[in-house]
């Protein structure tokens, strides 16, 4: 069993967990605290260190596998003894390890070498991902799109809309098709999220037809085998799915709110292994 340390950083949580990356299960309780209101690296490595210690601190994970087996934090020398690699998944696009921009986190992200600033925090080798295209990975890889062929579109809808693209299982990383201009609106995401349905308090109808205008152009641009839809939104498919016009079939994340935790995790073992 192959176990990682996945970290998923949101505009509201930030979330983390020990992964067995082989079937995608969490093997302790997810952990999460609050984004720090800047979200700066800074404080976005702090939070994730101070997540991490409590995680190897669980008594569940130490009666589990005993602390010798996995990690454990050597308190004694005030630093870090992890061995499981760690996968971090930012709501950026991410080039070789560095941040290229920042949705619903401090501009200080944008060129930042994010890799080797949670690498030196942990003193382990960290591997970066973009959100969605961790989300992507776990459902390609053990979720929703398992096995599938051709072309699936996942998306993940919360505060703002991220897209992870695989082609037969392979991903397609960086698309941020939650920007597209749509209907003459710049950045579709800002009026088709689920945040943005409630800021606008419209019906799940109303924000089906947005949603809908939304799939139905990626459709035109991709002609996909497959959307999975994913992100909070999805534990209650029942809410929207009836007002969803689209051709393509659609399937609902496996994973939902631990798909990034998930991915990034997976990611990791891939990166730095
Ligand atoms: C960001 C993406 C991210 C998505 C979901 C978008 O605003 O540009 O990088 O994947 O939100 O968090």
């Amino acid at each position: 069993m192959a176990q990682a340390i996945g970290i998923d950083v949101g505009g509201t949580g930030i979330k983390a967990a020990i992964v067995d990356t082989t079937t995608g299960e969490l093997l302790s309780d997810r952990l999460t605290v609050e984004t720090p209101e800047q979200a700066t690296p800074e404080q976005v490595v702090s939070a994730a260190q101070q997540l991490v210690a409590a995680l190897l601190e669980q008594p569940a994970v130490l009666g589990t596998f005993g602390l010798e087996g996995i990690a454990a934090r050597d308190a004694a020398a005030g630093g870090w003894n992890i061995e499981m690699p760690i996968g971090v998944a930012l709501p950026s696009v991410v080039v070789d390890g560095i941040t290229l921009s920042a949705a619903n986190v401090s501009t200080q992200w944008i060129g930042h070498d994010a890799a080797a600033h949670f690498s030196r925090a942990f003193g382990v080798p960290v591997a970066i991902v973009n959100d969605a295209d961790a989300a992507g990975w776990a459902e390609a890889h053990s979720g929703a799109a398992r096995g599938q062929r051709g072309l699936t579109i996942v998306t993940t809808l919360g505060t703002g809309i991220g897209s992870a693209l695989i082609q037969d299982g392979l991903l397609i990383p960086n698309t941020e098709l939650g920007h597209l201009e749509i209907d003459g609106e710049p950045d579709y995401e800002r009026v088709a999220s689920p945040v943005a349905r409630e800021r606008d308090g419209i019906s799940f109808a109303e924000w089906g037809a947005r949603l809908s205008r939304y799939y139905q152009a990626l459709e035109r641009l991709f002609s996909p085998r497959l959307f999975v839809i994913g992100g909070g939104i999805s534990s209650a498919p029942e809410l929207f799915l009836p007002h969803l016009d689209v051709q393509t079939p659609v399937h609902i994340a496996r994973y939902n709110q631990n798909a990034g935790i998930i991915g990034a995790a997976e990611f990791a073992v891939v990166a730095t292994g």
